[in-house]
C-alpha cells in the first residue's frame, strides 16, 4: 500500500490551503504509516513551468509549500517528502511514457481546454503534457493510492490508461508465461469534504493568495491579533445564525465562517447550526476567532519559524528526495527494458 501525492508549490500558505488539501495529506500520513504503509509527498515543481512563472518566485515558493507541510504536521521521518526536480526518474519516466499517451487523450483533458483557454498556438507544450508528467509521478512508485482533488480526477484516470496500455504492449511476460505488469494501476482517492474556503470579503470568491486584499484570507503567517481582527472584520449579514442548513443558502459569507467553524472544530455544519442558531455574528465572530487562534497558533509559530530557515528546509528535502531516487530505480529500469532501450 503505498500513497502518492503532489502540490503545485506556492508561496504565502493560507487557511485554505490547510483545509483544502494540506490537512487531509497529514491525516492520511498518520493513518496509513500506523498501518505499515508508505506515503511520498513531492513539490510538483517540474508542472509549475508548464505556466509562465519566475523563477525566484517557484524557488521560494517550493521552500515556503516545504515548511508549510512539515508546520501542519507532515513529518518528513514518516513521509517520503521531496521537489520532484531532485528525482530525474520523474523526468525520464515521463519520456518514455509519452510514447503511450495518445494525442486524443490528452486533447480532451479539461485542465487542458481551461488552462490554454483560446490560445492554444501560443501554450506551452509543457501543459499540453502535463497529465503525461502526472502519470509519471504515480507509476513510477507504483502508487497504489493516490489523494486528489475532484478537479484533478480526469488526470488519475488518464495516468491508469497510461499503465493499461504500457503493460498491454511492453510488460514482458513472467517465467511461467503470466503477466507480469510493469506498472501498477492507482486508485484516486477523493476526499469527501475537501472543504473550499472562501474569501473573507467575499463569500463567493475562493480564499487566495493572490487577492489585493489581506483581509480576504487568513495566512498561515498571521499571529493571533490579525487572525482576530480578520474574522471581526470578515464581511456578513445583520440575520442571526438560522437553526437549519437551508437557512444559509443565498447567504455565502454566513456559510463560509460556519464551514470554517466546522472545519476547525471538526464537526459538522448542523451542529454549529444547533449551536449558534438564533445568535447573530457578534457573538458567533468571537468564538470562531479563538476557535482559529487555538488550532493555528502551533502550525503558524512553527511555520514562521522555519519558513527562514533554508539551511533546514533544503536538507528536508535533499533527504526526502535520495529516498525517493532510490524506490523509483527498480520501475525506471523495468520501463526502460520493456520497451527495448539498452541501458548497459
Ligand atoms: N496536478 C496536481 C494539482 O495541480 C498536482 C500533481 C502533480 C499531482 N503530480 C501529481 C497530484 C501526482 C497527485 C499525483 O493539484
Amino acid at each position: 500500500m503505498r500513497i502518492v501525492s503532489g502540490i503545485q508549490p506556492t508561496g504565502n500558505l493560507h487557511l485554505g490551503n490547510y483545509l483544502g488539501a494540506i490537512r487531509n495529506w497529514v491525516a492520511m500520513q498518520d493513518e496509513w504509516t500506523a498501518k505499515g504503509g508508505e506515503c511520498l509527498y513531492f513539490l510538483a515543481d517540474l508542472h509549475a513551468i508548464s505556466m509562465p512563472h519566475e523563477p525566484a518566485v517557484l524557488r521560494a515558493g517550493t521552500r515556503e509549500m516545504v515548511a508549510a507541510l512539515v508546520a501542519c504536521g507532515i513529518d518528513p521521518a514518516r513521509s517520503i517528502l521531496f521537489n520532484q526536480a531532485q528525482v530525474p526518474a520523474h523526468a525520464e519516466l515521463q519520456w518514455l511514457l509519452t510514447g503511450t499517451a495518445r494525442m486524443g487523450w490528452l486533447n480532451r483533458m479539461t485542465q487542458w481546454k481551461d488552462k490554454a483557454g483560446k490560445n492554444r498556438e501560443g501554450a506551452s507544450v509543457a501543459l499540453f503534457t502535463y497529465p503525461v508528467l502526472q502519470a509519471a509521478d504515480v507509476l513510477l512508485y507504483q502508487a497504489t493510492h493516490v489523494p486528489v482533488g475532484e478537479d484533478q480526477k480526469q488526470h488519475l484516470e488518464l495516468a491508469r490508461d497510461i499503465a493499461q496500455k504500457f503493460n498491454n504492449d511492453f510488460a514482458p511476460k513472467g517465467e511461467n508465461g503470466e503477466d507480469a505488469p510493469v506498472f501498477t494501476q492507482p486508485e484516486a482517492i477523493i476526499p469527501p469534504e475537501a472543504a473550499r474556503i472562501m474569501s473573507l470579503r467575499d463569500g463567493s470568491a475562493k480564499m487566495s493568495k493572490s487577492d489585493p486584499s489581506d483581509m480576504s484570507r487568513i495566512n498561515l503567517t498571521d499571529d493571533a491579533d490579525a487572525i482576530m481582527q480578520k474574522v471581526r472584520k470578515a464581511k456578513t449579514d445583520p440575520e442571526p445564525l438560522p437553526s437549519e442548513l437551508a437557512g444559509l443558502k443565498e447567504r455565502p459569507e454566513a456559510a463560509n465562517l460556519v464551514g470554517i467553524y466546522a472545519a476547525m472544530a471538526g464537526i459538522s455544519q448542523a451542529d454549529v447550526l444547533a449551536q449558534f442558531a438564533g445568535q447573530g455574528f457578534g457573538a458567533f465572530k468571537p468564538a470562531l476567532g479563538e476557535l482559529l487562534v487555538e488550532k493555528l497558533a502551533p502550525i503558524t509559530a512553527r511555520y514562521r519559524e522555519l519558513r527562514t530557515d533554508t539551511a533546514a528546509l533544503d536538507a528536508i528535502l535533499a533527504q526526502g528526495a535520495a529516498r525517493a531516487r532510490a524506490l523509483a530505480v527498480p520501475t525506471l529500469e523495468r520501463a526502460y527494458e520493456a520497451l527495448g532501450l539498452l541501458r548497459g
